[in-house]
């Protein structure tokens, strides 16, 4: 078919999802706690409506009925993460049999509709015993998690070959030990900077494991959302204070898992406000020798950046906005649902940004998504008529095609996310879903943005 924008052959189209927001079962068949279970327990007002992860899109028993529903949507390939409480109870230790044969389960069910599973190890779920000793504060939980992702390696690796360490390694660093959106809950950025640190090195020593496995034609790399920042204006200030943005939130993760090094601007700025981490010898080795083999995008909203307009507190806590003022650009397109602004070019410039500066590394957009309210009131002939969804959808895939015509490495698009899950404090307050669930039945319907990514995968394009 000819197509004004068609996509390369073998293009992936999927969906993203991630344990905690969709299984359910949070206590079942010997799961063991994580932070969100405990969270969700010791502060349940903290949650949208009061509603927690025991249930959520009730994946856990219903994956058959749901990889049939992917598999009419036209999915090649689906990303799912696997919960290390689950697999794990205790984090560290003993495997939970009925977890292994659920994750064998999955595969295989994927498989044999022919989608290709790619395995996430880690989506903001430390086990409630690890955090309790720290979390990746601590250098034991860095190698529990090592330990951990060589068993899903062993266990898994026959059959899948698109493996991700973490997904967006900086959100429970913001989370958790930044701005109290996580547990536990800390405001310091010290520790915020050695949760940072010992995570890219749980990356490294994780894919250090899975070269010496050498899992047959298997690839490993990470998911980052990326958010390019842009400067109010040209002045010098604004672009000091965007890069300054662009340094913490970005090359944090992106240099020294892709280059194998942090940038040298990362390091002064950290030791002259007294946060450098605790290093271990060999850790630099460690670091340049396990770099990833591909990138995962997720890709949302952009940041834009202003020099700071006053002198922050000197008695409240320090953190990264101490350097640079957000800027609200007059005339910007927004998500009020979620709070974001919609750019959909942001998205080419990300794929530009790795072409040029990144050796062309393989990447893939592995989130991209639109989350909205009360999407009851667009229902229509039994449908909710998200067109809202669709236009987002194909304005960033006209840009996605844009950057893989001037040679961008893209491999495929995957979209946030299938069905209505469970979106951490949020809760099921907006809804992402190609599928509507009913929360209170569990049923699955369609929306139009369902049948539209059915046709835009089965053509691998659109006009
Ligand atoms: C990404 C995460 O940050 O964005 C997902 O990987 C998350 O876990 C998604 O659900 C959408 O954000 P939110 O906060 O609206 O659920």
């Amino acid at each position: 078919m000819n197509l004004k924008y068609k996509f390369p052959e073998n293009f992936w189209w999927g969906s993203a999802v991630s344990a905690t927001q969709i299984e359910g079962a949070s206590k079942e068949d010997g799961k063991g706690l994580n932070i969100w279970d405990y969270w969700y327990e010791k502060e349940p007002y903290r949650f949208f409506e009061g509603i927690g992860p025991e249930i959520t899109s009730d994946f856990y028993h219903r994956y058959k009925e749901d990889i049939k529903l992917m598999k009419e949507i036209g999915h090649n390939s689906f990303r799912f993460s696997i919960s290390w409480s689950r697999l794990i109870p205790n984090g560290n230790g003993n495997l939970n049999e009925k977890a292994i044969d659920f994750y064998n389960d999955l595969i295989n069910e994927l498989l044999k509709n022919d989608i290709e599973p790619f395995i996430n190890l880690y989506h903001f779920d430390m086990p409630l015993e690890l955090q309790n000793k720290g979390g990746f504060e601590n250098r034991d939980v860095v190698d529990a998690y090592t330990e951990y992702a060589k068993t899903c390696f062993k266990l898994f690796g026959d059959r899948v070959k698109r493996w991700f360490t973490f997904n967006e390694p900086i959100v429970p660093v913001e989370g958790g030990y930044l701005y109290d959106f996580h547990y536990p809950n800390v405001v310091d950025f010290k520790r915020a900077v050695q949760v940072a640190y010992n995570t890219v090195i749980a990356n490294a020593k994780a894919i250090k494991e899975f070269k010496k496995l050498n899992i047959k034609k298997g690839k490993i790399g990470i998911i980052l959302n990326l958010t390019p920042s842009y400067p109010r204006s040209n002045n010098p200030a604004d672009l000091k204070a965007a890069n300054i943005a662009d340094l913490f939130f970005n090359r944090s993760f992106l240099d020294p898992t892709v280059k194998g090094e942090y940038p040298k601007e990362l390091i002064e700025l950290i030791k002259s406000n007294n946060l450098l981490p605790i290093v271990f010898d060999g850790d630099k080795d460690l670091i340049k020798n396990n770099t990833v083999d591909f990138l995962g995008i997720n890709y949302y909203q952009p940041r834009r950046v202003k020099a700071k307009a006053c002198m922050p507190n000197p008695e409240s806590p320090l953190l990264p906005d101490d350097f640079f003022d957000n800027y609200e650009m007059p005339g910007r397109k927004m998500n009020v649902y979620r709070g974001w602004e919609i750019y959909e070019k942001g998205i080419y410039d990300i794929a530009i940004n790795l072409k040029e500066n990144y050796n062309n590394i393989e990447s893939y957009i592995s989130e991209n998504g639109m989350g909205v309210q009360n999407e009851e009131r667009f229902i229509k002939d039994g449908i909710i008529q998200d067109d809202y969804r669709i236009d987002f959808i194909r304005e960033h895939l006209i840009w996605l095609h844009k950057a893989i015509e001037e040679g961008c490495n893209v491999k495929g698009y995957h979209m946030w996310t299938f069905i209505d899950n469970w979106s951490w404090t949020n809760a099921y307050k907006n809804r992402y879903g190609f599928i509507q669930l009913d929360l209170k039945t569990q049923k699955r319907i369609f929306k139009k943005s369902a049948y539209w990514i059915k046709e835009v995968a089965k053509n691998n394009g659109f006009n």
